[in-house]
């Protein structure tokens, strides 16, 4: 038997996604906001979306400064990452309240990446589509950086990283061993 699920709580079939710490900055304030709702969207040229609440402080930064970056945390990032989705950048600086560290990205000049996550994805914006009460946020990758520790043939290595993914509300759970398919 399967159950009816609202509409509105489709995401949460889907939202099985890792989650991310999506920095953004507009004068002298700078966000970091937990962001379950990315995408790739391209190779070439490599692009990604993130989609955030049109009354977030990050979707107003964005706008104003064309740019972000996706940081990837690891597990040990949990309480920090709750912390960043508990207040708005508008209120808060969020690098002092969750303790993390800010360092200059490479490419771009206004957002910086957050120290303590292992891989940063800096990105250009080149469009924002209206999607109901969310924002979609097509950028341009302009570069990216990873831990070599953990990030090696061009993937997380996860059995040395626990990647966090998020089912919805509280509940999360850890990336888990890789699997090698062969036939
Ligand atoms: C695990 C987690 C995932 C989240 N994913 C999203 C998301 O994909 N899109 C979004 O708009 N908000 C998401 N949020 C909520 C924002 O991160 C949160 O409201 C944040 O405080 C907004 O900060 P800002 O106003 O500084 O942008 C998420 C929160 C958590 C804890």
């Amino acid at each position: 038997m399967k159950i009816k699920v609202s509409n509105e709580k489709a995401t949460r079939l889907l939202n099985c996604g890792m989650t991310v710490l999506v920095t953004a900055a507009y004068k002298d304030k700078i966000t970091i906001t937990p962001c379950a709702w990315h995408m790739p969207l391209s190779r070439k040229p490599s692009s990604l979306g993130i989609a955030l609440a049109k009354t977030h402080f990050s979707s107003e930064a964005i706008q104003k400064s064309r740019e972000f970056i996706v940081n990837i945390p690891d597990w040990t990032l949990l309480d920090k990452l709750l912390v960043c989705g508990s207040v708005s950048g508008r209120e808060s600086d969020k690098f002092k309240t969750a303790q993390l560290t800010q360092k200059p990205a490479v490419v771009l000049t206004k957002t910086p990446v957050i120290e303590e996550c292992i891989g940063h994805i800096e990105c250009s914006l080149f469009d924002v589509k209206e999607v109901g009460d969310h924002f979609l946020f097509l950028g341009e990758v302009v570069y990216v950086q990873a831990d070599e520790r953990l990030f090696a043939n061009d993937f997380w290595n996860t059995d040395k990283v626990d990647l966090i993914f998020h089912l919805g509300s509280k509940f999360f759970f850890k990336s888990s061993p890789y699997t090698e398919y062969k036939k």
